[in-house]
């Protein structure tokens, strides 16, 4: 292996600028040629490439979202597409990929791999932690602690009022950033897709925490959350039966993907980006590079893509006891 390019693909995650950095300064180490995709999958299909070095990335470690752009890319689901991708690759020279993003970029990497019997390289890069073989996906830990931060000032308000928030966060279809950041945060009540307990519970609940005598709730509620009411219903429903709270909305959004990366994802990031390279110069290839008790891991990339990470039960229990 000569030349290596690096991209992200999917939604951006805080991290990701770093993970790039950590490809383009290994390859730089390991004497190898780098080269930049811009705007992920479709980048790869109109050839918008430039050659990187080490000095191409500096002052991006700190960043969020990516400088190399990103896309959802529909061209690159079809046959011709991935085609047009191959020919482009070949006709650069580029002899291996490293993909940072979430499920639909690995399994992407995944099908050009099997079509053409190319080297493909995943790091995982996505808020949602939905990856299953690795302990943190790259951008995680920088969600959840921005959520923490806005549900902390949100509390100062409610508090103040007197008031019940339902405040709903991102997370695609799993529930880890509202669990982790609904702990972190000290919330009511978090409503993620893993567990419905239904509606009733909710109500009982509210009920229970303004008798022992708590005056403002938070309640998290995981944009992928099995109730079937968003956010809007469940004030409303809410305000119908149980009409002692004065209650608020708010949906977090996109701020949860922005913002300068934590140290935790910048260094995952680093060390993900050159076990990435080095494992494409061991001859290895569809893996993805994951990290499980604090040792990074080689994990197929079939493997990755087959399910989501299950949720954190005993985290579900502590949740369940700190709301006493
Ligand atoms: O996968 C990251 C994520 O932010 C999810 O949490 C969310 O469901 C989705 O992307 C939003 O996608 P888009 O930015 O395309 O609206």
């Amino acid at each position: 292996i000569k030349k290596i390019a690096v991209f992200t693909s999917g939604g951006d995650s805080p991290g990701m600028n770093a993970a790039i950095r950590s490809v383009v300064r290994a390859c730089a180490f390991m004497k190898l040629e780098c080269v930049a995709i811009y705007r992920g999958y479709q980048g790869m299909i109109d050839g918008d490439f430039k050659p990187v070095n080490a000095r191409s990335v500096n002052n991006i470690i700190n960043k969020g979202g990516t400088v190399l752009k990103s896309a959802r890319c529909e061209e690159f689901r079809t046959p011709e597409g991935r085609k047009k991708a191959h020919e482009q690759l070949v006709k650069a020279g580029i002899d291996a990929f490293v993909v940072i993003g979430g499920n639909g970029s690995f399994a992407g990497a995944q099908l050009f791999n099997e079509e053409f019997d190319f080297p493909v390289m995943g790091i995982p890069g996505t808020i949602d932690n939905d990856i299953i073989g690795t302990s943190y996906t790259i951008g995680f830990d920088t969600a959840i602690n921005t959520v923490v931060e806005v549900i902390d000032k949100i509390r100062d308000t409610a508090s103040s009022h007197n008031r019940l928030f339902f405040i709903e966060v991102m997370g695609r279809d799993v529930g880890h950033i509202a669990l982790n950041a609904g702990v972190g945060a000290g919330a009511e009540e978090i409503l993620i897709p893993e567990q419905n307990l239904g509606l009733e519970r909710l109500l009982d609940s509210l009920k229970r925490s303004k008798k022992s005598g708590k005056s403002s709730s938070i309640v998290i509620v995981a944009e992928g959350d099995k109730t079937g009411k968003n956010v809007f219903e469940l004030k409303e429903y809410v305000e119908e039966h149980l009409p002692i709270y004065d209650v608020r909305v708010s949906v977090l959004g996109h701020m949860q993907r922005g913002g300068n990366p934590t140290c935790f994802d910048r260094v995952l990031a680093s060390r993900m980006g050159v076990k990435a390279v080095e494992a494409l110069i061991e001859g290895k290839s569809n893996y993805m590079v994951g990290i499980r008790d604090t040792k990074l891991v080689l994990v197929p990339i079939k493997e990755a893509i087959s399910a989501h990470t299950a949720i954190d039960e005993e985290l579900i229990r502590v949740s369940d006891i700190m709301t006493i």
